[in-house]
């Protein structure tokens, strides 16, 4: 790939397209914007004027184009599988948006394309890149907090009505096409964050999941899990379509030194408090949300032109998307069984 840009093409041109692929591709030195394409082709032809490219009719035409090395697939979450799996086939790496996928088998699915077409598989799990998440990582391998006894975390906002380019009446709300609510869009994320600092598998789950206040739509607006892990240690994840008015992007781990606050204090990101009375504070910066409009870089992109530049696998990849969305489905099943559910390792 040296000195060669990566020729992309944009697969869905919606709210993540618009505020953070295309404007993060069109950054980079290294990548050129073939194409765009949208079942609703305006908007296709608006990002592609932007960004002076093309536009296709559909994602076959898309994957079909021998310019493109690299696609993004940013569309509803039941086309994920079935889009990144013809992607791969045709040899085209592939960054596809969270949930990743609909069930384990789709995920596996997609992740065998990935393997017999030797092409990389990255899911859009940006929490993990955030400054204050890396900075917390870092401060949990060092053993600043010790051993992590109990954590919660918590994703939850008004809901996707005022981000999707669909609003009220989009597929967010459609079962068919979204599969999950709150916990797809929201408590996904924080379970691939909670994988990630804990740095263990979440092995169980019991979890209410449940459509409680949205006007529109048959998907849950709302999720409170408790979730084992590996080393027998537990706590919650929450996610919520209902959090109105602001957002609650927090985490906190409780360690037998102290505890660690990440996005809970609106100047300091990260906050250690350790037994004993010292307190550290460490400012990174405000998280991107959808809130402020995602305008910040999130280093998912870079993190995709990377791997694809030096033949480097994604960390990012199918195998750790699936174990994430393994997490979202160990917590439908417990709501469903009302039992405890084994998380499909
Ligand atoms: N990583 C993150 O933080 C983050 C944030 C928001 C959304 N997402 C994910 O990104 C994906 C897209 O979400 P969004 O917010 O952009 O939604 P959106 O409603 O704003 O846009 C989705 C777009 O996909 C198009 N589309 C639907 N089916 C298509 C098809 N078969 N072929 C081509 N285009 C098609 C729609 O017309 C629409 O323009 C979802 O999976 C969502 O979970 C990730």
């Amino acid at each position: 790939m040296a000195n060669k840009k990566v020729r992309v093409a944009l697969i869905g041109s919606g709210s993540i397209a618009t505020h953070r692929h295309a404007p993060e591709y069109a950054a980079h030195p290294d990548v050129e914007i073939v194409a765009f394409v949208d079942r609703v082709p305006e908007r296709a032809q608006k990002l592609a004027s932007k960004y002076g490219a093309t536009t296709v009719p559909t994602y076959q035409d898309a994957i079909a184009l021998d310019s493109v090395y690299a696609v993004s697939v940013c569309v509803p979450n039941a086309f994920h599988a079935p889009i990144s799996i013809a992607a791969l086939n045709a040899g085209k790496h592939t960054l596809c948006e969270k949930p990743m996928a609909t069930s384990d088998e789709e995920a596996r699915a997609m992740i065998a394309a990935s393997e017999k077409a030797g092409k990389f598989l990255m899911i859009g799990h940006n929490q993990r890149l955030m400054p204050l998440h890396v900075k917390a990582k870092q401060l949990i391998t060092d053993g600043v907090i010790g051993k992590i006894i109990t954590f919660k975390t918590s994703f939850s906002h008004p809901g996707p009505e005022s981000w999707s380019i669909e609003g009220a009446t989009g597929w967010f709300f459609d079962k068919k096409q979204a599969f999950v609510g709150s916990m797809g869009d929201l408590g996904v994320h924080k379970a691939d964050l909670l994988r990630y600092l804990l740095g263990e598998e979440i092995v169980e789950a019991a979890a209410f999941v449940g459509h409680l206040h949205k006007p529109m739509g048959d998907v849950d607006d709302n999720a409170v899990c408790l979730l084992r892990t590996e080393s027998g240690g537990f706590g919650t994840l929450t996610s919520s379509w209902t959090h109105n008015p602001g957002e609650d992007n927090t985490t906190t781990l409780y360690g037998s030194k102290g505890i660690l606050r990440l996005g809970t204090n609106p100047q300091f990101s990260v906050v250690v408090e350790l037994i004993g009375g010292e307190k550290q504070y460490f400012e990174l910066g405000k998280m991107q949300t959808n809130e402020s409009g995602g305008q910040s870089d999130s280093g998912v992109i870079k993190a995709f032109i990377k791997s694809i530049q030096t033949g480097t696998p994604p960390e990012i990849s199918g195998e750790e998307g699936r174990r994430a969305l393994g997490v979202i489905l160990a917590c439908l099943k417990s709501n469903e069984t009302k039992q405890f559910a084994r998380v499909e390792l």
